[in-house]
């Protein structure tokens, strides 16, 4: 699925903060370098919820959202919900410039971005940024024009159920939870979380999708058999998610949060589980807290031979919640 984004233009917010803006692409390189090789954490939760709360504020055209760099500096950026932009294929599209959405960017971004781009020099530092989704649809008649097929509600349920069952009779499923098995009893654990597991209902990728939401069931019933407990709050977050993924995982008790809520319940007490998320998830998860166990692919060439049909390498790292990740 494509789905369209858009930024907008941002400025120096004209405050008083001690440090004074970027001047070159050479001093924002050397500040990013120098604040990480520092430890300043890029991602903080209350970074995350002080911009997610003006997200949640009725954003108009004209608005501004302010985020704070990683330097402290201020940066303000544009709202454009409601503007129209031309189709970028045929002149028979429009897009249509919709919510505000928060850009993660993690060191390496952040950096790459200003070689290659020689980026925008008020963003430069922000590790978080300002993005709107975009919405394609005909000019004439305005309908909406999906570039990608959705399944029907009873076609995804079936076979999510079928790829649950395929999952769960697999070694992989089994290598899993003997691994769960391992973890210390003496952990505190208490709920899980996925990111970015991606659709069930747009017909691409699915399969895909459907047995990564079928291995955070296997975790949450390795959890509520581990702690006696009835029920384990399960969490996932991928803004691509339709009514109909929402409605399938709702049946199975795992409930969507939009971005960025689910990454704010992330604690010491949680299985956290993402694979080739979309946005830099492990930095945000090393930054703002100690999860209990981590699951995750690889990322890396030589990792390629290792993965198999889910997309998924098992890899899990059980941590005590004060040790280094
Ligand atoms: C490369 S796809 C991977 C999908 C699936 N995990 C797979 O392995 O096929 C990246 C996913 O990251 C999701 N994503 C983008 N922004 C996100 C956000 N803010 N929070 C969670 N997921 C996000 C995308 O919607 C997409 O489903």
């Amino acid at each position: 699925m494509t789905m369209y984004s858009i930024q907008g233009p941002c400025h120096w917010v004209g405050d008083k903060s001690e440090t004074a803006p970027v001047s070159s692409v050479t001093e924002a390189m050397a500040r990013i370098n120098k604040l990480y090789e520092a430890g300043t954490p890029f991602f903080t939760k209350q970074s995350i919820r002080e911009v997610s709360k003006q997200l949640q504020r009725s954003s108009l055209c004209k608005d501004k959202i302010t985020v704070k760099g990683v330097d402290g500096v201020g940066v303000e950026f544009d709202v454009l919900t409601g503007e129209i932009r031309k189709g970028f294929d045929s002149g028979a599209f429009e897009h249509e410039i919709r919510d505000p959405y928060i850009v993660y960017c993690a060191r390496v971004h952040m950096t790459q971005n200003l070689l290659r781009w020689h980026g925008n020099l008020p963003e430069a530092t922000c590790s978080l940024r300002i993005a709107h989704w975009m919405s394609r649809r005909k000019k004439d008649t305005k309908e909406p024009a999906y570039n990608y097929a959705l399944r029907e509600s009873q076609v995804v349920r079936k076979s999510f159920r079928a790829s649950r069952e395929s999952w769960e009779a697999s070694q992989m499923c089994k290598d899993l939870e003997s691994i769960l098995e391992s973890v210390p009893k003496t952990l505190n654990i208490e709920r899980v979380l996925g990111f970015s597991c991606g659709s069930m209902s747009i017909d691409r990728n699915s399969s895909r999708s459907e047995f990564q939401h079928a291995l955070i069931l296997t975790v949450r019933d390795w959890l509520r058999d581990r702690n006696g407990s009835g029920r384990v709050p399960s969490y996932v977050q991928d803004p691509v998610y339709t009514s109909i993924d929402k409605s399938t995982l709702k049946e199975s008790n795992v409930m969507v949060l939009d971005d960025p809520q689910a990454l704010l319940e992330i604690d010491d007490s949680s299985v956290v589980f993402s694979c080739s998320s979309n946005i830099p998830i492990k930095e945000i998860v090393a930054d703002i807290a100690r999860p209990a166990v981590l699951i995750w692919e690889h990322v890396g060439e030589e990792d390629e031979e290792t993965s198999d049909e889910y997309g998924v390498y098992v890899c899990l790292v059980p941590c005590h919640p004060n040790a280094d990740i």
